[in-house]
């Protein structure tokens, strides 16, 4: 897989929306709503298509549900298909999304290499097609909204390296994403860019690392337990991309009872992981505002479809063109702040977090 460097945050600063988007996004009693919903150019009520990898994480979920209340208060309708971490599936839904005639196409690949013919067919069918969250690569894609995926990795392996025993080597594991999913390698990229020094220093020794196939807790677990298996009880932290891996590799800490004496870092600020930083055994997460996310991606999408598509000039290359594209900032959360962001923020709840 290519990796592809995002470009500087500096460089977003100069983000232009068009008019078109400022008119869908900003007012209920705009254009759209007065006209009793968005319209196609022909007229059409807009159909957006969502293409999901997975429900299976809570954090999908959580996108679907606030991208089908923005997009439906913005008039159009959402069909949505989650392809259960299988690239065939995920051809076959964005197939069917185009046969039952979408205006626009939403995609969260599974695979960023995996989806060439079905962004063909949509580019033959002349539907617009947005990649969510993860980068579809080397295919016509018309528009890309992430979070900063660089900066994930480097908070979490900042977060790691700020806990680390003083005063003697510190002996870690790294679980890595699905490498199918280009979001992974930028994960790893951003940890990096932290710990590649303190590693020549000979601060820190990687004692184990693996990729955990389709970001699997069950495959954290597995990693998790070669670890052990490998470099005995004597390990420092684990550099989890995910909560869904943390919770694989908290699963083994467990069963070798260290379970809370050995850091774990996460990502996406789940129910469970917030639980398990609030009871001791996780010891951050990542907070991504999913909302902001999924309504800017609505608001596009909708824009897109009414034939006012946004000017955006900040652009990544796939490998096959310089792709628009947004990216939203990201938020580390611990037992220290967690009432003040996540919950805060309406994310979870502080009375399932008791
Ligand atoms: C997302 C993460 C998520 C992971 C597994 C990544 O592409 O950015 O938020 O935890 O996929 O679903």
């Amino acid at each position: 897989m290519t990796s592809l460097r995002l470009p500087s945050r500096l460089a977003l600063v100069a983000l232009a929306l068009s008019a078109g988007l400022a008119g869908t996004s900003c007012s209920k009693s705009g254009p759209a709503a007065s006209t009793g919903g968005a319209v196609t150019p022909a007229g059409k009520k807009i159909v957006i298509g969502l293409s999901l990898d997975t429900l299976q994480e809570e954090r999908w979920q959580h996108d679907r549900d606030i991208f089908v209340a923005a997009a439906e208060k913005l008039g159009a309708t959402v069909v949505v298909q989650a392809a259960n971490s299988n690239n065939t599936v995920q051809v076959q839904d964005i197939k069917t999304l185009i046969t039952r005639g979408v205006d626009v196409l939403v995609v969260v690949p599974f695979d960023g290499n995996g989806l060439s013919t079905a962004v063909k067919d949509a580019n033959d069918a002349k539907i617009p097609l947005i990649a969510y969250d993860r980068l579809i690569l080397g295919t016509n894609i018309d528009y890309y909204l992430t979070f900063d995926n660089v900066k994930v990795g480097e908070e979490q392996a900042k977060y790691l390296v700020a806990h680390l025993p003083e005063g003697r080597k510190a002996k870690i594991v790294r679980i890595y994403g699905y490498k199918g999913d280009h979001n992974a390698t930028l994960f790893k990229e951003g940890q990096d860019h932290i710990l590649d020094p303190l590693i020549k220093s000979g601060k820190i020794e990687v004692v184990h690392e693996d990729w955990a196939d389709g970001w699997k807790p069950a495959e954290a677990v597995k990693i998790m337990n070669a670890a052990i298996t490998k470099a005995g009880r004597d390990i420092d932290a684990v550099l989890a991309s995910n909560d869904g891996t943390a919770g694989g590799a908290i699963t083994a800490l467990e069963q070798e009872k260290l379970a809370g004496k050995v850091l774990v870092t996460g990502q996406d600020a789940e129910l469970a992981a917030c639980q398990r930083i609030m009871q001791g055994t996780q010891a951050m997460t990542i907070y991504k505002p999913l909302k902001t996310l999924a309504t800017h991606a609505a608001e596009v999408a909708v824009a897109v479809a009414q034939g006012k598509p946004p000017v955006v000039t900040a652009t990544i290359d796939n490998g096959f063109k310089k792709v628009p594209f947004i990216f939203e900032n990201v938020i580390t959360v611990d037992k220290a702040n967690m009432m003040a962001t996540v919950v805060a923020d309406g994310f979870q709840k502080a009375a399932d977090l008791k």
